[in-house]
């Protein structure tokens, strides 16, 4: 499997919100979007998303927020299509993405996960992110992850 990242485009957002919308259960706000609020949303953000392709499909997306190049931190989170999940693909696409950021400088990845989601927590740990703080949350406890390279 060949995985590739750039830059979403608004072209991307029909996908993007289908993908999202059926992750939902698992994010911060659940709620469910739809294409109008999701381009205004786009075009007023100024958060960077990323497609991730495997083998020329858009199967997922990395969200990131809080670049801060001075220490070196950046948050960073992705879903996966439903239909391409347990391939491998988030492992590989995290794996490539803190390369290509960690030769732009960043050395500290942070990122926050229900622990009711299983799937992602386990995940997380097998690619060495480590616990370090808890929240409580009205949907559940939520931890801070964080990995340094
Ligand atoms: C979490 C998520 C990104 C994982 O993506 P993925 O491409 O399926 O992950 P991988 O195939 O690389 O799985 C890597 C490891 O994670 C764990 N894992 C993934 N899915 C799992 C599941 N459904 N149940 C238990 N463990 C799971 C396993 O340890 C797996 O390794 P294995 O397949 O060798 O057992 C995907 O399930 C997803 O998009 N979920 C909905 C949205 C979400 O939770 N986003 C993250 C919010 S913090």
């Amino acid at each position: 499997m060949m995985i590739k990242l750039r830059r979403l485009e608004e072209k991307d957002l029909d996908r993007f919100l289908e993908i999202r919308n059926s992750s939902r259960e698992f994010l911060h706000d659940n709620r469910e979007f739809r294409i109008g609020e999701t381009i205004s949303w786009f075009r007023e953000s100024e958060r960077i998303y990323y497609v991730i392709e495997s083998d020329g499909v858009f199967v997922g997306y990395f969200r990131t927020s809080k670049w801060n190049l001075s220490n070196g931190s950046v948050w960073i989170g992705a879903d996966i299509h439903p239909n391409y999940r347990r391939k491998g693909i988030a492992t590989k696409s995290y794996n490539l993405f803190m390369s290509q950021l960690g030769k732009m400088g960043f050395t500290h990845f942070l990122l926050e996960v229900f622990v009711f989601n299983k799937a992602a927590y386990e995940l997380y740990h097998k690619l060495g992110f480590k616990d370090m703080r808890s929240n409580e949350t009205t949907r559940g406890i939520s931890v801070i992850m964080e990995k340094v390279i």
